[in-house]
């Protein structure tokens, strides 16, 4: 992993904690956290909407240098949209981070590569960094689809991006067989789509590519992050289960101590 790139531990904890929970969730990751390990990793949680004003208040009251994310966002920023969240009121709450295009929302939910290119757009122009997801299912990596669809989805999602906003982005390789599975994928094959992905953000973004963080995505745990980590193109990771464990999320945020 480069020196100039600081590694990133982001926790998604999807549909799970109200905010009684999140605020137990947060205060508990903060007492085993040291002041010290925030210098080495930028920490992120992104709890669902309804947590983010009480974990926002917790944060900023206990000064707790964990960064605040969210899950999704929509593009307008306000509008006949029911249900629906605008970027510029997450950037209210001091959001720092929005994830886009998650798997979920695009198979779920039916969210298009158009789609997610909107909401990068509308997270950037409210200051805050989208987390651009992307990752190939099974069948597509057993069919050798995994560099076609995962260039598709990058180029398709950052479209009509200056170089500038391209290399403060967050960009996160889940494959989608890896989610929730217990499968990870080998620490070189993730090195090796996290290496494709920043070239072809170098190829059409020129130094972006340097300066974009990677993460990859699916089935993180403390014991196998370390190698993760290890590889020169993977700078953080994007956690699901296992951030729903502060013990388990305090170890892989300290994942230099456990390898
Ligand atoms: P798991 O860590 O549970 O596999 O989830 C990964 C993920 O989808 C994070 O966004």
């Amino acid at each position: 992993m480069s020196t100039e790139r600081k590694p990133l531990i982001s926790g998604n904890w999807k549909m799970h904690h109200n905010h009684f929970e999140a605020i137990q969730m947060v205060q508990k990751l903060s007492y085993i956290l040291n002041p010290q390990d925030y210098e080495k990793v930028d920490v992120s949680v992104h709890p669902p909407f309804t947590d983010l004003r009480s974990i926002q208040t917790v944060l900023e009251s206990d000064h707790m240098p964990i960064l605040l994310g969210a899950q999704n966002c929509h593009w307008e920023e306000k509008g006949a949209f029911t249900g629906e969240v605008a970027a510029t009121m997450l950037e209210k709450l001091n959001v720092s981070f929005v994830i886009v295009g998650h798997s979920e929302r695009r198979e779920l939910f039916g969210e298009t590569d158009a789609e997610v290119n909107k909401k990068v757009k509308a997270v950037l122009k409210a200051n805050m960094t989208p987390i651009v997801c992307c990752g190939e299912t099974l069948e597509e990596k057993e069919a050798g689809k995994t560099e076609e669809k995962v260039i598709g989805q990058i180029m398709s999602g950052l479209a009509n991006l200056k170089s500038e906003a391209v290399g403060g982005l967050v960009i996160a390789y889940e494959p989608i067989w890896a989610i929730g599975t217990g499968k990870t994928a080998t620490p070189e094959d993730a090195q090796s789509v996290c290496s494709l992905i920043r070239s072809t953000v170098k190829e059409k973004w020129g130094s972006a590519g340097e300066a974009v963080r990677i993460q990859y995505g699916g089935s993180v745990k403390s014991g196998n992050c370390p190698d993760l980590m290890r590889q020169p193109d993977i700078d953080g990771a994007l956690v699901g289960g296992a951030a729903l464990d502060p013990d388990e999320f305090a170890r892989i945020v300290n994942y230099r101590l456990v390898g």
